[in-house]
């Protein structure tokens, strides 16, 4: 059985989705104070917080876990600059309380949600996993210092782990079931799509000084059913490889980009507000995929269009 430690929330409730259908039995755990309920369907669940370590022993001694897939942790860089205490408690406490009890159970296998995050200011495009790491916020440093504490882990008491360095998460399922709900919202294509739908008055375009061809900054987006197929590939190689993967598409798509493809595919206007810059933005940041098809077999197969199309259904139809 595999357990998914904040299998409600938006990468993790895809990813568990994606291991049903390919028949694993999987029980999730989620304190919920970002996830949704609505969003775990079929799997098992506990509701259970990593700051509560008895919490957790009791569910690796109701269910005979294998692996552990771990999403749970606070994710704005903003807040995490204005509360690093929240970050490093959670994010990085928290971890390491799920670490021993794995553990104290002898379970051996996890995989990780990590961040593009850990890189900060890309000192070359597209990011390699060769690229030095120096994060700039404390969301960043939590999730690097989680990769460094796997390493130690690893060659002391030989867990075996893979930390996936997602770059910019984003689309619904393709089925409409499950979809991104973040209370407040701070990401660019809800937001666009708000903007176009009427919820918000507009988008406001953070800096359009970038050094980049439109002057906005570039992302690489990747579909999240894309990223949950990147961790069932993960489990099924968590005993062969042990390591950080960066996982994106190797392309790059601007902020002005973006609204101009939502304004094509909904067939109306994105209203736009022209901002300065917003602080610890770097103007270019996409990843090579070369490692991820090299050791997963993975490959992304869903296109911008499908992350908007996506997003945009889940727009007008939110189950949560
Ligand atoms: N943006 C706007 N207007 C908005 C929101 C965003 O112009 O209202 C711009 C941002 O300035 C940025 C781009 O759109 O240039 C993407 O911003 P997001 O907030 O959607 O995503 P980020 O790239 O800032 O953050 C993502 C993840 C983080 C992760 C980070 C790694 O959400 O968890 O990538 O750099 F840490």
């Amino acid at each position: 059985m595999i357990l998914v430690v904040g299998g409600a929330g938006y990468i993790g409730s895809h990813t568990v989705k994606n291991m049903i259908a390919n028949g694993y039995d999987v029980v999730v755990a989620d304190n919920l104070s970002t996830g949704h309920k609505e969003a775990v369907l079929t799997a098992d669940f506990e509701l259970a917080d990593l700051m509560d370590k008895d919490s957790l022993d009791k569910i690796f001694k109701k269910y005979k876990i294998d692996s552990v897939i771990h999403f749970a942790a606070f994710a704005s860089v903003a807040e995490s600059v204005k509360n690093p205490s929240k970050y490093y408690n959670n994010n990085v406490v928290g971890t390491l309380n799920l670490l021993n009890v794995m553990l104290d159970n002898n379970v051996k296998n996890i995989v990780f949600s990590s961040t593009a995050a850990v890189f900060g200011n890309p000192e070359y495009t597209p990011i390699d996993e060769n690229h030095n790491t120096n994060p700039i916020n404390p969301y960043g440093q939590s999730k690097l210092m989680i990769e460094k504490i796997f390493k130690d882990y690893r060659n002391a008491y030989g867990l075996n782990y893979i930390a996936l360095r997602y770059f910019n998460a984003s689309g619904c399922s393709l089925d409409g079931s499950l979809g991104e709900s973040h209370n407040p919202e701070t990401h660019l294509i809800p937001l666009v799509l708000k903007a176009i739908k009427g919820e918000n008055d507009s988008i406001k375009i953070f800096g359009t000084d970038y050094d980049t061809p439109d002057g906005t900054c570039i992302r690489d987006f990747i579909h999240v059913e894309d990223l949950a197929e990147a961790h069932r590939l993960a489990i099924e190689k968590i005993a062969d490889f042990s390591g950080v993967i960066n996982l994106g598409t190797n392309k790059g798509t601007s902020v002005r980009e973006i609204v101009k493809i939502s304004e094509d595919i909904t067939g109306k206007k994105c209203p736009v507000v022209l901002e300065g810059r917003r602080p610890g933005d770097p103007g270019i940041l996409y990843t090579s995929n070369q490692k991820a098809l090299d050791v997963l077999g993975w490959k992304p197969k869903l296109n911008m269009e499908t992350i908007i199309k996506t997003a945009w259904d889940w727009e007008l139809n939110k189950k949560y």
